[in-house]
């Protein structure tokens, strides 16, 4: 049997993960709700042969040059890596992993319950029965928007992109997407998709907009001031990637001045200080980062997880290899 990896967990995870990790790794579990402070991250650096990093942990320069010689793999709890520095990964030859794959469903699903909750007004008719003031039935109030025949542009047509074609397909919608290159002809065409390779043109001509592309340097701000002004009035606009994709502030403008109908966010520019020109608008659905927050997608996590590393521990390589050829 071979020897068990020092693991240290810098999140808390199901309890029925944590106890197979126990099994399997020599592990230090984290059990604060609260992710891990930095000082206690950097101290963990110095301990660990497998951290279990999640998006709240910054992976910097700063962390590589704390990390000590034993330091072999960072596991992270999550798909999107763009909180680690994977350049400087490769560098010291520390392998990083993700759990790509068994989150799609679940995000998918809440990119489009997101989209109907916005266009349907979901948000402010449960919040009016909740203060008791639903009184009577009437024809003009909370009028919403349909979304059966209406044009979705998704922007990132990787798995999380497709999955929500699929669903937008079933809900009568129009699918367009822009990508770096046009996904295959047999998925375009069971997905009736209409590819843009001008973001720009795609955008203007949208009903609803959802950003599906992974956080890096290249998609930092990708719906610009600037390309958030191309959105049609009636547009909504959902996110349920990353934040620092959208410049929120332009966006929170446009929202306040009625120049779009309406947004579904599950992730902000700055993580959890989101700002403050979003509070308080009837049209803005603000979800804090659950699209993957099923207990079976979090229980899939944590078993992809343990997979690579226990790849790593059982001498090859972890499938889940996150390689710069793919950023
Ligand atoms: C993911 O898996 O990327 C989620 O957004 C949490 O990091």
């Amino acid at each position: 049997m071979s020897k068990k990896l020092k693991v240290v967990m810098t999140v808390k995870l199901p309890d029925g993960v944590e106890t197979r990790f126990r099994e399997l790794f020599n592990t230090t579990l984290w059990l604060n709700k609260n992710p891990m402070p930095r000082e206690a991250l950097l101290d963990a650096a110095q301990t660990a042969e497998v951290l279990v990093s999640s998006i709240n942990d910054r992976i910097d320069e700063a962390f590589f040059e704390a990390a000590g010689e034993q330091l072999k793999m960072i596991a992270n709890f999550g798909v999107g890596h763009d909180h680690i520095d994977i350049a400087k990964a490769v560098e010291k030859g520390i392998i990083v992993t993700n759990t790509p794959g068994v989150l799609t469903e679940d995000t998918a699903e809440m990119t489009m319950g997101l989209i109907i909750a916005v266009s349907r007004r979901f948000i402010e008719g449960a919040e009016t029965v909740q203060r008791g003031e639903f009184s009577a039935w009437s024809p003009t109030f909370l009028m919403g928007r349909r979304i059966y025949g209406k044009r979705l542009g998704i922007v990132g047509m990787g798995r999380i992109g497709q999955a929500l074609a699929r669903r937008a397909r079933a809900f009568g919608m129009q699918v367009h997407y822009h990508n770096r290159k046009p996904v295959s002809a047999r998925i375009s065409e069971e997905l009736e998709a209409t590819y843009w390779d001008d973001l720009d043109q795609m955008l203007a001509r949208m009903d609803v907009v959802s950003i599906n592309a992974p956080g890096s340097p290249s998609t930092f701000h990708l719906l610009s001031a600037e390309r958030l002004a191309l959105l049609q009035p009636h547009a909504i606009l959902v996110n349920t990637a990353r934040g620092q994709i959208v410049d929120e502030e332009a966006l929170a403008h446009l929202l306040k001045a009625n120049r779009i109908a309406g947004v579904g966010l599950d992730v902000y520019e700055r993580a959890t200080a989101i700002s403050p020109e979003l509070f308080g608008l009837p049209n803005a659905v603000l979800l804090p980062h659950m699209a993957s927050s099923t207990v079976e997608a979090r229980t899939d996590m944590g078993d992809r997880v343990i997979l690579n590393i226990k790849t790593l521990q059982d001498g090859h390589r972890p499938p889940d290899r996150v390689i710069p050829a793919m950023l």
